[in-house]
C-alpha cells in the first residue's frame, strides 16, 4: 500500500521523505490555506521533494474554469495531480485530463456509486474520505471494502486513495482491504512507528549494555 502524507507542510514532507516511507503528497484548499503559502509555490515545493504524485485542487465548480485551473496547475511539474470533486463538471474534467495523459485524483467521494462513476470516468485515484463518515455516524471503511468489490469485479484500474484518516487503525483496516493507497496527516504516520514494547525493548537492551561496559564506537 503506497503512502501519502496528506499536508502541505513543507519541513513535515520532507521528514517523511528522508524514511523512505513517502509515496506522494495529497493537499486541498483547507491544508493550502492552514499553510499560509502561495498555492502555486507551495505545490512547486512539494513536486520537488517528492517523484511521486502530488495531489492539487482545483476550485472552479464549471467545467471549463476548471480545465483552465488544471492548465495551469498541471504545469507546474511532471508529478502534479489534479484533484477535482466528485461531481458532473468534476468527471467531465477528470475524463477530457486523463484521456490527456494527466494524473487525476477525484475527491470528497463518500459512496460506491461514486467510486464507480469516478472509474468509468477513468480516474487515476478517487478519494473515498472515512473520518467523515465516521464523524457521521456510518463506518467509513465499509465504503472502501465496497469499492475494492466492485473494482476487482471490473477489473477498474483507478486506484483507491482512502482518504481523511483520523488514526493508525484507519491504515490497518485500508491495508487489510487491499486499498492501493492512504493519505493522513504526517502525525498519523509517525503514530504507526509506536509500539510500547519497542520502547521498553529498547530500554531494556541499553540497560543491560551498559553493564558490560563496552562501546561499539
Ligand atoms: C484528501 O485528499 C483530503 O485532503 C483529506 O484526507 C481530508 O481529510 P479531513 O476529512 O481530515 O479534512
Amino acid at each position: 500500500m503506497k503512502f501519502f502524507a496528506d499536508t502541505a507542510e513543507l519541513d513535515d514532507i520532507r521528514e517523511l521523505a528522508a524514511t523512505g516511507l513517502l509515496d506522494g503528497v495529497t493537499t486541498n484548499p483547507s491544508l493550502i490555506a492552514k499553510s499560509g503559502r502561495d498555492f502555486m509555490e507551495v505545490t512547486k515545493e512539494i513536486c520537488s521533494i517528492t517523484d511521486g504524485p502530488v495531489s492539487a485542487e482545483v476550485v472552479a465548480l464549471d467545467h471549463e474554469t476548471m480545465m483552465k485551473e488544471a492548465e495551469k496547475l498541471r504545469k507546474i511539474a511532471d508529478n502534479v495531480c489534479i484533484k477535482v470533486p466528485l461531481t458532473v463538471d468534476g468527471l467531465k474534467t477528470c475524463k477530457a485530463l486523463t484521456d490527456d495523459g494527466t494524473m487525476v485524483n477525484v475527491t470528497l467521494c463518500f459512496s460506491a456509486n461514486q467510486a464507480l462513476l469516478a472509474a468509468k470516468a477513468g480516474a487515476t485515484f478517487v478519494s473515498p474520505f472515512v473520518g467523515r463518515h465516521d464523524d457521521n455516524g456510518t463506518d467509513g471503511m465499509d465504503l472502501i471494502r465496497d469499492i475494492r468489490l466492485i473494482y476487482d469485479n471490473y477489473d477498474f484500474h483507478t486506484e483507491i486513495l482512502v482518504a481523511s484518516v483520523r488514526h493508525v487503525v484507519h491504515v490497518l483496516e485500508s491495508a487489510r482491504i487491499g486499498a492501493d493507497v492512504m493519505t493522513a496527516p504526517p502525525k498519523v504516520i509517525h503514530a504507526l512507528f509506536k509500539h510500547v514494547l519497542t520502547d521498553k525493548g529498547i530500554e531494556g537492551f541499553l540497560k543491560d549494555w551498559e553493564t558490560t561496559g563496552q562501546s561499539i564506537l
